[in-house]
């Protein structure tokens, strides 16, 4: 049996109700076996036992380690981009104008039907690679694009896929009321029938970890979500909503009432969602980058969240109409440029809170008997992963005690 421990670091576990920000400890050991966390904690307290045993000693020179990322919010499978978009935005259309007028969405829908389940691989793969480079760990891909049974299947198989052949857990999640597909063009209530017949055949089929929706005003009313939302309980799938990203639809509170994950955006939330979210204990998942690119004016409420005790996520959103990113490391920054978390909430936001965001409680912070899944980094705090834009100081990931 190996007994791994890194040694020669600083270990931001990122545990709650540690008495040090970040749960930093200082000159620590991390040791590992059976790919998970046996002891984390002041290296000359390593119990002599656990010393005597140990087999593989890792002096990692001077680096921070944290927790593995987790990306708890993406579109990462598509086909085709929206850079066209960007442009007609910069002359002035607004993204709904765009969404409105058959494009958004739409145009993504119809690139991603196009594509083979080989060709939407290997370009999801590069994005994959870019969000790996950074220290991601686990990551969540949504559906969506695809609004038709087999293309909906085509996604959620590529993005299991990556998950097997990448060094990376892939969590899938089911977005088939994201938009409406063309072929329904007035007939919304029978796309939702038709989402709410394709859901138990993808989730027979092992494809489906959760399921979401995009509860708005260009896209599905809080009654269209309840039947989605009812249909994946009836399958017992916890469920996340996409709420109050340009408009406040309450979709918070009904996402509570169904014992939501997460919600995601939430810049027009309300005093009401923020309270029923916190009563259901789902976390509020902000995409700095979903409001940067589209330039947005409101901000998540972030005072409010705090207020009601509702903890936070931040995720990239990765997608190519709102948030064509790939960087979870500039989300921290913007995270703290533009929404004012502190870099210690914002590091919590893509380790223990975007965990929790994915129902997965094995991971997100390093404490003994979590998954060893982290990353060394080389900096000389973890304020610096959050300060910095457009670096990237990882030095290695490892992922259940493997070196990857
Ligand atoms: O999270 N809000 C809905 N869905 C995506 C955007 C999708 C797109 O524009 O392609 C989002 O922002
Ligand atoms: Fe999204």
């Amino acid at each position: 049996m190996t007994l791994q421990v890194w040694t020669h670091c600083d270990i931001a576990t990122l545990q709650a109700g540690h008495a040090a920000p970040y749960g930093l400890i200082k000159d620590a050991a991390l040791a590992v076996e059976a790919g998970q966390i046996t002891w984390a904690g002041t290296r000359n307290e390593l119990p002599a036992d656990l010393a005597a045993r140990v087999t593989h000693e890792h002096d990692t020179g001077g680096a921070l380690i944290t927790p593995g990322l987790i990306d708890c919010h993406t579109h990462l499978v598509y086909g085709g981009d929206r850079a066209h978009e960007f442009e007609l935005r910069l002359q002035g259309a607004s993204y709904e104008d765009i969404a409105r007028a058959g494009g958004g969405i739409a145009s993504t829908v119809k690139a991603t039907r196009a594509a083979s389940e080989a060709e939407l691989s290997a370009q999801s793969l590069k994005r994959l690679r870019a969000l790996l480079a950074e220290g991601v760990t686990t990551l969540e891909i949504k559906s969506g694009y695809g609004l038709a049974l087999e293309h909906e299947r085509k996604a959620l198989r590529v993005a299991r896929e990556l998950g097997r052949i990448q060094p990376v857990e892939v969590r899938t999640t089911f977005l088939g009321a994201h938009a409406l597909p063309p072929e329904y063009t007035g007939r919304q209530d029978a796309y939702v029938d038709e989402v709410v017949r394709m859901l138990p055949l993808l989730h027979a089929e092992g494809l489906v970890d959760a399921v979401d929706a995009f509860c708005e005003r260009i896209a599905f009313s809080t009654a269209q979500t309840e039947r989605v939302f009812q249909a994946a309980q009836a399958l017992g799938l916890r469920v996340k909503l996409h709420a109050e990203q340009l408009s406040d639809s309450s979709g918070a509170q009904l996402a509570a009432r169904y014992g939501a994950l997460s919600c995601d955006h939430l810049e027009w939330l309300s005093e009401e969602g923020a309270a029923a979210m916190a009563k259901a204990g789902s976390v509020a998942v902000l995409l700095p980058g979903a409001f940067y690119f589209l330039r947005e004016t409101k901000l998540p409420p972030v005072a409010l969240l705090r207020q009601h005790g509702v903890v936070m996520a931040i995720s990239t959103d990765c997608n190519p109409g709102s948030s064509p990113c790939t960087s979870l490391l500039l989300m921290l920054n913007m995270a703290c440029t533009l929404f004012r978390l502190t870099p210690e909430e914002a590091l919590a936001g893509v380790t223990r809170h975007a965990a929790k965001a994915l129902g997965l409680s094995d991971r997100g912070v390093l404490a003994p008997g979590m998954r060893a899944d982290f990353v060394l980094w080389d900096v000389g705090h973890p304020a610096q992963l959050a300060c910095a834009i457009g670096a990237n100081p990882r030095l290695q990931t490892v992922i259940e005690g493997e070196l990857v």
